[in-house]
């Protein structure tokens, strides 16, 4: 049976063979997605990072998740030792000469994007696709340095990779067909749903979910205790309450988040008071050793 095609997208013949890839940055999102690359693509990836610590520790993490997809029997040992072979880490971006697909997944500052994006243009092949992981960054403007930013679009995954079936792919008003058609081709070998969105702030997922977590903040910076809130939240039928998602997200993603936002539509968003300083703080849960949770 023929599938429908997605809303807006490009015929899939226009699609480019994705035989290597890159993944610039070693983080929390950048680790489960080049697992999720390798398990389904079964490609070279190479993972680089301006830290030789964090590349061990993304590299660690895809080994260790292998090692319990064996363990569950979801992989061979064959098949485990082939993907963690085709994975690779490297501070030497000149590796990723022969990529045809390279995806960016830094911390979320649009000067450190675009210069990112500028050095990779210089090692990477002409043809090779550029796209961003970016939560709610204006892609064209990641773009503004590349000579050719028409190969640049939005990939956009949520967390956790390997169990949310969306993937929100990005296009700004230079991406070309090929390129789209590529990430679309790619969503799908993720065995993901892809939904092509307009370049703009938080795409479709992030402004929703903006509304949703700055309003739990905003209650809690106006006075109802926080326990309060995470528990009035529960039973609104999500998988987890708003402070669950926002440490589960990374506060300091869901401060820049709720900022980009509030400064795209400040009539709609709010900034949040507190937010900042539990990002600091690294967490909004403390456990009492009862494992009883307390908010603070
Ligand atoms: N990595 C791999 N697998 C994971 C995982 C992880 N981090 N977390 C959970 N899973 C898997 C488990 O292994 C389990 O798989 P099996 O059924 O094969 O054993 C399955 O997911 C269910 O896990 P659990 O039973 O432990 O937990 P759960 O049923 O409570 O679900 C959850 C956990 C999937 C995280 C669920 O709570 C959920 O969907 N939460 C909402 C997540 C969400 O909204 N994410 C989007 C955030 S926004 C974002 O990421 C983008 C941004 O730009 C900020």
């Amino acid at each position: 049976k023929r599938g429908k095609r997605p809303a807006g997208a490009p015929d899939k013949a226009l699609a480019k063979p994705v035989t290597k890839i890159g993944v610039v940055g070693a983080g929390l999102m950048a680790q489960q997605f080049a697992l999720l690359f390798v398990r389904r693509l079964k490609v070279p990836v190479v993972i680089t990072d301006i830290s030789q610590e964090q590349i061990d520790k993304g590299l660690a993490y895809i080994h260790g998740e292998l090692d319990k997809l064996l363990a569950k029997g979801k992989l061979s040992q064959d098949d485990a030792n082939r993907l963690k072979a085709l994975v690779s880490g490297t501070t030497d971006k000149a590796d990723f000469a022969d990529a045809d697909w390279i995806i960016e997944a830094i911390y979320e500052n649009l000067e450190a994007k675009q210069n990112v994006f500028a050095e990779i243009e210089k090692y990477a092949s002409d043809t090779a696709v550029l796209a961003t992981n970016t939560s709610s960054l204006s892609v064209e403007q990641i773009g503004a340095k590349l000579a050719h930013p028409e190969r640049l679009v939005g990939f956009h995954f949520f967390n956790p990779v390997a169990v949310m079936p969306l993937i929100e792919v990005v296009k700004t008003p230079q991406t070309d067909d090929e390129t789209l058609s590529t990430a679309m081709v790619v969503a799908k070998k993720l065995f993901k749903t892809a939904v092509i969105t307009a370049d703009t702030p938080g795409f479709v997922v992030n402004r929703v979910l903006a509304k949703v977590l700055g309003e739990a903040m905003h209650a809690v910076d106006t006075g109802t205790p926080f326990e309060v809130v995470n528990t009035a939240s529960a039973p609104l039928g999500l998988p987890m309450t708003p402070f669950e998602l926002l440490e589960l997200v990374g506060l300091k993603v869901g401060a820049h988040v709720l900022d980009t936002h509030h400064a795209a539509f400040p009539d709609r968003f709010f900034e949040s008071r507190n937010l900042h300083s539990l990002a600091e703080h690294g967490r909004i849960f403390e456990r009492d050793g009862k494992g009883k949770i307390k908010g603070f």
